[in-house]
This record gives C-alpha cells, sequence and structure tokens, in this order.
C-alpha cells in the first residue's frame, strides 16, 4: 500500500525564483533565504519519496477569472512551467502521476469532495518554486509530482476546516492505493504578507512563529480559525495558509517536527518552512 511519510510546507515567494534563474542565490539579501532550505534539500534525498502531491494556488497563469476551481486536481502526465509574463522558468518539466492522481480523484471525490479534474495546466511559481528550494537546480525533478490548485486568489477562498478535512480524504485516498509508494506531501504559500493598500508590506512574526507552533502540535487551533483572522493576523495573501492544513490535515494527529526555518524579508513576504513525519 502507499503511505504518507512526510508533510512539508514553505512559503513560494515568486522573487526566489527569479532570484534562483539569474544567479542572485549567493548575494547577501538572499543567501540567507537558501541556506535555510540547504538541510531540507539534503533532508529530502535521504527521504527520496516516490511521489510528492503539491498543495498550491495558480496565481491566474493557469486560470483567470472566467474560471475559479476551488480545488483542482492535476491528473496529467506532465506540466510544463507557466510563462508568468517574463517566460516559462527555466526548470524542468513537472511530470505527473496519473495514476496516482487519479485514484485519488475517485477516492476523494466519492468522499464528497468535489474536485475539478485538470488534464491540461501549466504550473507558475506556487508550484515551481516550492520545488526548487527542496530540490535545488536540477536537470529533471527527482520524483513525479501531483498538482493539487487551491483558489486563495478570488474569495471566497475554502475553509482552513475544509482544507484540513480534504487532506484527511487524499490521505485515506493515498492509504487505499495498492503500489507501495512512498509519498510527501507538501503545502505551500504565505506566510504572513500583504501585497497592496494601506497595509502593504505587512509581516507579523508573532502570528507566523504561533501557526508554525500549532501546526506542530494543535492544528485544531488553526482549523477552527475564520478568514477573517488570516486577513487581520497575517495580510491579505497571508490566506494562502489554509494551504498548510491540507498537508496537516493529511498527516496524523501526532507528528514529529523534523525542522522549521523562518526568514523575513524575502521580497515582502516571510518567509516560512516546516517538515513534519508521522510519529
Ligand atoms: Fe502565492
Amino acid at each position: 500500500m502507499a503511505e504518507i511519510i512526510a508533510g512539508l510546507a514553505t512559503s513560494h515567494v515568486p522573487a526566489i525564483g527569479a532570484a534562483l534563474d539569474n544567479g542572485k542565490a549567493e548575494t547577501p539579501y538572499w543567501k540567507p533565504v537558501f541556506e535555510g532550505y540547504k538541510a531540507s534539500q539534503d533532508y529530502l534525498k535521504a527521504l527520496k519519496p516516490d511521489v510528492v502531491i503539491l498543495v498550491y494556488n495558480d496565481h491566474a497563469s493557469a486560470f483567470s477569472l472566467e474560471i475559479i476551481p476551488t480545488f483542482a486536481l492535476g491528473c496529467a502526465a506532465e506540466f510544463a512551467p507557466a510563462d508568468e509574463g517574463w517566460g516559462p522558468r527555466p526548470v524542468p518539466v513537472v511530470k505527473g502521476h496519473p495514476e496516482l492522481a487519479w485514484h485519488i480523484a475517485q477516492s476523494v471525490i466519492l468522499d464528497e469532495f468535489d474536485l475539478t479534474i485538470v488534464n491540461k495546466m501549466d504550473v507558475d511559481h506556487g508550484l515551481t518554486v516550492p520545488l526548487s528550494l527542496l530540490f535545488g537546480q536540477v536537470q529533471e525533478w527527482p520524483c513525479p509530482v501531483i498538482p493539487l490548485a487551491v483558489n486563495v486568489v478570488q474569495y471566497p477562498p475554502p475553509t482552513g476546516h475544509r482544507c484540513f478535512m480534504l487532506g484527511k480524504a487524499i490521505r485515506k485516498a493515498v492509504d487505499s492505493f495498492e503500489k507501495p509508494l512512498r509519498v510527501a506531501i507538501v503545502g505551500t504559500g504565505g506566510m504572513s504578507h500583504q501585497l497592496q493598500g494601506p497595509r502593504a508590506g505587512l509581516i507579523n512574526k508573532a502570528f507566523d512563529t504561533a501557526f508554525l507552533d500549532n501546526l506542530s502540535a494543535d492544528p485544531q487551533k488553526l482549523v477552527a480559525m475564520p478568514h477573517l483572522d488570516y486577513m487581520r493576523e497575517a495580510g491579505s495573501e497571508g490566506i494562502e495558509l489554509v494551504m498548510w492544513l491540507i498537508m496537516r490535515g493529511a498527516m496524523d494527529d501526532h507528528v514529529r517536527e523534523v525542522r522549521r526555518f523562518y526568514h523575513v524579508p524575502a521580497s515582502n513576504t516571510a518567509v516560512g518552512h516546516i517538515i513534519l513525519e508521522n510519529n
């Protein structure tokens, strides 16, 4: 049977991808960010997951305001890096895992989560920046990746509770897949940031730290948090953090925190990263 062997979360700041792609990773501004992920890259090299399920949001690259799926699961064999206005990032094409993805779709939809099934989708920085941070600059991504795109751009986004329960449904789907795949699940986005309006540039370290603490030890506190609290405390784009709860829902109730990293600033965002394992 397949199993979930680790849950990770990380910010997906677009400027991180640009820094890497333009050879700025060693500059004083960016070096501390990339240093913070080195141990995680070593961790993943040793862990060798067979598949990654990566929860992220599309930033008007694959979808526009014409169609806004709340949860969209990528079931294709591959996903090209999206052109976000400067040409596609020079990173490998993402290979999917259609067999597991369709199994997840079947299991989760029959569990009454109405996923959108996507058979063609370009993937933007929301997906490729986490892959770069976790796997480095590589010729090929080391394993297939199943994208799960969540709407956190156009209100109303799903609640944290809904995301957490979807994570549980994904866990059930993975656990019932008959092949012995070792699966890592990654939640992305966040942490506190606001891109526009009078509070643009907002960072809330106290909120972010409490979020990381609770994600590890007491996720029910986060599951109950309303959207307004995210907006007030973490800024308008801090709502991306609900995606971390999909990862957390797919893990055991009690987990072991393997490592965390928190750094301000990266662009106008607080970068946060955590790795959890089931006990
Ligand atoms: Fe984002």
